[in-house]
């Protein structure tokens, strides 16, 4: 018999623990149309804010040996705009859509919301975890205060489950997760990128023009596997792994840290959308061959030992 992928998060009921990650593709509605047929589980939108931002100037991503670096910052057609694109793939997929929202106070973040409710999304993921972004990412994600007023202020305004994102530049991650779950989030999200920076040696000159930015993909695997499974052994609400995750056997070990799901996003850009199909034959063919019927049944296997 076929082992069951379909796992519940926070409220969703995924066909498969794979998610699209905010800011990779998630900028249109054609976009996320195209994930979600490619075989995701959900998709998450880019993170959206109240007003319209540019970001900053060229050059705002840099590949390095071990990953990618970048630092948008935050740019976004804004809430007013959005909206359309949300309201458009909601007509188009048949999977959850996850929005991911950001502002400069816990009241902007609930403003964002529930525009983003309105128009249809299953669940919202509070990206408080921005690392060069500094009143969104660096103030609050790294306040447990200021995370637990974000939260609470979003779940008394929408009735959806509310996602939080943590940012790993903390001294702790736990303390973080749990002021979080305290205040009423439905699941953690962990972890967005990794303060980061490249210099140029020609010119001397950091690349990215906001100096420093956020480091995705393979070099922060180990960063994530290790949150995932110190934050699933202290909070009763799911933990969604994100950092680095590749291939079906990267996503195996996020399910065995304590994982309910995960999100794939740095990798898109080698692997393309084919990536989605890729771990969840993996995952399946993983479980058939230990005769594990639920794929449920594997999250924090790793805590035992
Ligand atoms: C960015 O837009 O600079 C990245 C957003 C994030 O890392 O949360």
């Amino acid at each position: 018999m076929k082992p069951s992928l379909s796992v519940k998060v926070g409220g969703l009921k995924l066909r498969n623990p794979t998610i699209l990650a905010a800011g990779v593709l998630g900028v249109t509605g054609k976009l996320l149309t195209s994930v979600a047929m490619s075989g995701a589980g959900a998709v998450t939108t880019k993170s959206i804010g109240p007003e319209p931002r540019d970001g900053y100037e060229n050059p705002t991503v840099v590949r390095v040996r071990c990953g990618l670096l970048n630092a948008m910052g935050l740019p976004n057609p804004g809430i007013k705009e959005f909206r359309k694109e949300l309201e458009d793939v909601k007509k188009t997929v048949n999977i959850p859509v996850i929005a991911s929202v950001f502002g400069f106070s816990p009241e902007d973040f609930s403003d964002v919301a529930a525009v983003m409710r309105d128009a249809g999304a299953d669940a919202i993921e509070l990206n408080v975890s921005c690392p060069h972004v500094e009143a969104v990412g660096r103030q609050i994600g790294q306040n447990p205060d200021l995370v637990s007023k974000t939260v609470k202020k979003v779940k008394d305004q929408v009735d959806l489950g509310v996602f939080t994102k943590l940012s790993p530049n903390v001294t702790d991650i736990v303390e973080i997760a749990r002021a979080a779950e305290k205040a009423g989030t439905d699941a953690i999200v962990a972890i967005n990128t990794v303060r980061g920076m490249k210099i140029d040696i020609k010119t001397s000159r950091p690349i990215l023009s906001a100096r420093i930015g956020g480091l995705s993909g393979a070099a922060i695997r180990p960063i994530a596997v290790r949150s995932v499974y110190e934050i699933s052994k202290a909070v009763q609400v799911p933990v969604i792994g994100c950092g680095g995750i590749q291939c079906w056997e990267d996503a195996v070990e996020f399910l065995l840290a304590g994982a309910s799901a995960i999100e794939i996003g740095t990798a898109i850009m080698d692997e393309g959308l084919e990536v989605f199909n890729k771990v969840v034959d993996g995952i399946e063919s993983y479980l058939a061959q230990k005769r594990i019927s639920e794929v449920s049944d594997i999250v924090g296997r790793a805590h035992s030992y």
